[in-house]
């Protein structure tokens, strides 16, 4: 069990603390000092669970990490990311637009278009970039494993390479090669491992009355650090109150999702909207429902890979 924190009044202040609520957030267009000075690596980040991978680690309105770290990132069309790794994990889920992912290796690279719902995870130490040639801008959603945060190692960036190769992440003309995971390639069955399709994955219904996508841990990709799921949730549907012994987050996708929290008999609710979320720290009793008319989609993070601990009753 836990104890109230002590550095709030009221359990009522500590919901409040640990909610990210879009509209009082700003995305920052220079989070990433490294993309200064090149407009074709333009990007914005809003921060709601640590940095993640930006060197802002100062900034007061993004949450404590524990295990993962939870950021927006935005980028409109034309633009890229360069090609790095880094020995951490990294997943992109898709929100909204169409955004090409690149894995490169010895010049050639793998290049897997992903939709809205569609998630890849970024293997620890593989060069990686990404890149928007759609009409739309792409919004998504990153998540890193806190490990020892290094800075990224750089492969492919415009400042040492000329911009059209910077853009391919460092294949030559003719090395792309498009994501199939029927590919005979070992980029194409390495990657096979780490890409999530929305439409392709099983959808499980909880006795309790809402639907899971499993995307990371036992059922989805393989992984040591986190599990992400995609929730949904219809109206009315709620569950009773569970803890775990690492913290969770809820993002809420669409829709509406109320979360409550119990402490010595006392509770408190807050209801988030789209891009609201809230981070319930381990030990901590909650529940969640929907109060709404409309069904919730829900990106869920727990803090472990460990299979499922909780079985959810229906409120
Ligand atoms: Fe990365």
């Amino acid at each position: 069990m836990t104890v109230q924190d002590s550095t709030f009044a009221t359990l009522a202040d500590e919901l409040k603390a640990h909610t990210g609520r879009f509209t009082d957030k700003q995305f920052d267009w220079n989070a990433f000092p490294s993309n200064a000075g090149f407009d074709e690596l333009a990007r914005a980040q809003m921060r709601y669970i640590g940095a993640g991978g930006s060197p802002k680690v100062g900034d007061t309105s993004t949450l404590k990490p524990d295990n993962f770290t939870v950021s927006l990132i935005y980028k409109e069309t034309g633009k890229y990311a360069a090609c790095h790794s880094h020995e951490i994990e990294e997943s992109f889920l898709i929100i909204n637009g169409a955004l090409i992912v690149g894995w490169e290796r010895d010049g050639e690279v793998v290049e897997v278009n992903l939709g809205p719902k569609d998630m890849i995870l970024n293997a620890r130490e593989i060069g990686h970039g990404f890149r928007v040639d759609g009409p739309e801008p792409v919004l998504m959603s990153i998540s890193v494993d806190v490990g020892k945060p290094l800075p990224p190692v750089y492969h492919y960036h415009p400042k040492e390479h000329p911009t059209e190769l910077a853009r391919t992440f460092g294949a030559q003309p003719g090395k792309t090669l498009k994501f199939d995971p029927k590919g005979e390639h070992h980029l194409q069955q390495l990657m096979s491992k780490y890409v999530v399709r929305h439409s392709e994955l099983e959808t499980h219904w909880e006795d309790a009355g809402f639907t899971r996508k499993i995307y990371c841990g036992p059922g989805g990709v393989e992984t040591d650090t986190c599990r992400k799921e995609m929730l949904g949730i219809p109206s009315r549907v709620g569950v009773k109150a569970f803890s775990r012994d690492v913290e969770d987050a809820f993002l809420v996708l669409d829709g509406a999702l109320t979360v409550g929290w119990e402490e010595n008999g006392e509770t408190v609710e807050v209801e988030l909207g789209p891009r609201d979320l809230v981070k319930t720290p381990a030990g901590r009793k909650h529940w969640f429902k929907n109060n709404g008319a409309e069904a919730a989609t829900v990106w869920y993070i727990v803090g472990s890979a460990e299979p499922e601990s909780v079985t959810f009753e229906a409120a």
